[in-house]
């Protein structure tokens, strides 16, 4: 790599992500340079002209080669964003997407709306802990527990809740089991992606852990039971379920949860893309 400026050497990364197809490379580029150097943006933007700190030339080497392999950048980097907060993530979690803050926004404005003070929240398939942590953060009354089957994904919902100083409560087992009690909200992205569809992939999202994505193979594997625990555990009234769902599964969950939830209103949302992005489940 040139080493003369950090300009050069931008230039230089972008390049060599460019040439194995990173979409973003002059994005990634910067990004990783900041993560290997310690950097924050405007420390960046500051040192263009100058030259690059020699003593950590070998460690951004070592990050490009990876990106170079299509590992995610956040698990190069160990954190993403969500909800304006950092999120610490490797290979055992699914790096928390954009649209899923939309499961977030849907919690709090019926918690609002209701007017209810202490609600009682399960976040099934936690993974990193995202939607449980900003929950339990932007609701400090709010009794949130979160539950995973991975043991790896739960030591980063602990550590993200940790870093966070989030109060909440990880458990690890299969979908609702390892909780007792009604609760007013449920709240859950569970793997929904179609088996067959798996193979066709971004290389990127290939790196994510199979149980993160793998719905089966009508994309309802995890979602039958989900479904079926939630109309278990759903306070009868006053309570509300919020589910991620892939588009091309829209029709089969809302046939699934018209037959689940018969008394409940059901309504299906779409993300800022317009896309058929979650299902909402509310008991009057
Ligand atoms: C799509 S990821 C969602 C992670 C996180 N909630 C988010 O939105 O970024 C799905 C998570 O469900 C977990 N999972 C898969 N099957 C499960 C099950 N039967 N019970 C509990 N968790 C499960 C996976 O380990 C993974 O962490």
């Amino acid at each position: 790599m040139p080493t003369d400026t950090v300009s050069s050497l931008i230039q230089s990364i972008t390049s060599r992500l460019s040439a194995v197809g990173i979409e973003d490379a002059g994005i990634d580029a910067r990004l990783l340079l900041r993560s290997a150097f310690g950097w924050t943006a405007a420390d960046q933007l500051g040192q263009l002209l100058d030259p690059p700190p020699s003593d950590k030339l070998d460690h951004l080497e070592s990050l490009v080669a990876r990106r170079c392999t299509q590992e995610p950048l956040q698990y190069i980097t160990g954190n993403t964003e969500f909800f304006r907060r950092n999120f610490h993530v490797d290979e055992n979690v699914l790096i928390p997407r954009p649209e899923t803050e939309q499961i977030v926004v849907q919690t709090l404005a019926f918690i609002r709306e209701r007017k209810i003070s202490n609600p009682r929240i399960a976040d099934v398939c936690t993974g990193s802990g995202a939607i449980a942590v900003t929950l339990a953060l932007e609701m400090p009354a709010a009794e949130v527990h979160g539950t995973d089957i991975s043991a790896g994904a739960l030591t980063i919902a602990q550590q993200n809740a940790t870093d966070l100083s989030a109060e909440l409560d990880l458990y690890e087992g299969d979908l609702l089991d390892p909780l007792s009690g009604e609760f007013d909200v449920i709240v859950s992205n569970p793997p929904y992606i179609l088996s067959t569809a798996l193979t066709s992939l971004q290389p990127e999202v290939d790196r994510e852990p199979n149980l993160a994505l793998d719905g089966g193979i009508d994309g309802l594997d995890v979602i039958r039971p989900l479904f079926a625990g939630i109309a278990e555990r759903l306070k009868p009234t006053a309570s509300a379920a919020y589910v991620e769902i892939d588009p091309p599964i829209a029709d089969a969950v809302m046939q699934l949860a018209l037959e689940t939830f018969p008394h409940t209103g059901i309504s299906l949302l779409a993300d800022l893309a317009g896309l058929t992005r979650c299902i909402a489940i509310e008991h009057t």
